[in-house]
């Protein structure tokens, strides 16, 4: 069975208008030959969505939002809804990412129905999981990651769906998890989720430099990219991974 390939950039609180179509004018070319069989997703910020769709149009490159409201309208000063994204040409949708579990004090609950009207309105989402440094050396790593998915994804169907296995302490911290247990988060991950074909990705200081060998496990198939995701040619790089063919 060969899983797609997802690789994907969160831009989180960076790039105006001016820089994303300088982004995209340098990043068009570089990913013109892509290897069949992988899919790239760029998530900017909501007001940059317009631009990046124009600007990458035709190179088969989806558009993420880094968040979504579980309701489709109302009196939420700040937020956005699914129809707003989709209006937009978005396809997937970033939930439960650790910033806004962190700073906005995001409960599993709330990222669940994230994900489920995510799904209604036919964007995917891409939950975010993962421990802390302190969970991890208490050993907490395996029944948080589980809590986490079990809540995450009630009632969210494991077809339509990207998990990105993020160990905070490897977000924006330049300390990638070692690539075998990245790998054996990941397949656990899966297991968990109950849909072995679902993709599950790793995320977490991914540069050009781990970029192959993280693809090259066999249960990584695909990254979620913060920093390395501003520049055209790191991100293209990253897209253009080069790994022995996966059977
Ligand atoms: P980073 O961010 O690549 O800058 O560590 C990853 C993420 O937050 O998804």
């Amino acid at each position: 069975m060969v899983r797609k390939a997802v690789i994907a950039g969160n831009w989180k609180m960076h790039m105006t208008c001016a820089e994303t179509r300088e982004f995209a004018a340098a990043f068009r070319p570089l990913i013109a030959d892509l290897p069949a069989g992988r899919e790239v997703v760029l998530a900017p910020p909501f007001t940059a969505i317009p631009t990046l769709c124009r600007h990458l149009a035709g190179t088969g490159v989806a558009i993420a939002a880094q968040n979504v409201h579980w309701d489709d309208q109302g009196a939420y000063t700040g937020m956005i809804s699914a129809p707003m994204l989709v209006e937009h040409g978005v396809s997937h949708a970033i939930v439960g990412h650790s910033e806004p579990r962190k700073y906005y004090s995001e409960t599993d609950e709330q990222i669940n129905l994230r994900a489920r009207t995510a799904q209604r309105h036919g964007l995917i989402p891409i939950l975010c999981v993962g421990e802390s440094l302190d969970q991890r050396e208490a050993g907490e790593t395996e029944r948080v990651i589980h809590r986490q998915i079990e809540q995450g994804l009630e009632d969210v169907d494991p077809v339509r769906l990207i998990v990105a296995y993020e160990p905070i302490w490897a977000i924006g911290t330049g300390k990638t998890c070692a690539a075998d247990e990245a790998n054996r988060v990941c397949g656990l991950i899966r297991g968990w989720v109950g849909n072995p074909e679902v993709t599950v990705q790793y995320g977490g200081s991914v540069n050009t430099a781990t970029i192959d060998e993280l693809m090259a496990q066999s249960d990584i198939d695909g990254v979620l990219v913060g920093g390395a995701s501003l520049k055209a040619e790191s991100f293209a790089r990253i897209a253009n991974y080069q790994v022995p063919a996966r059977v």
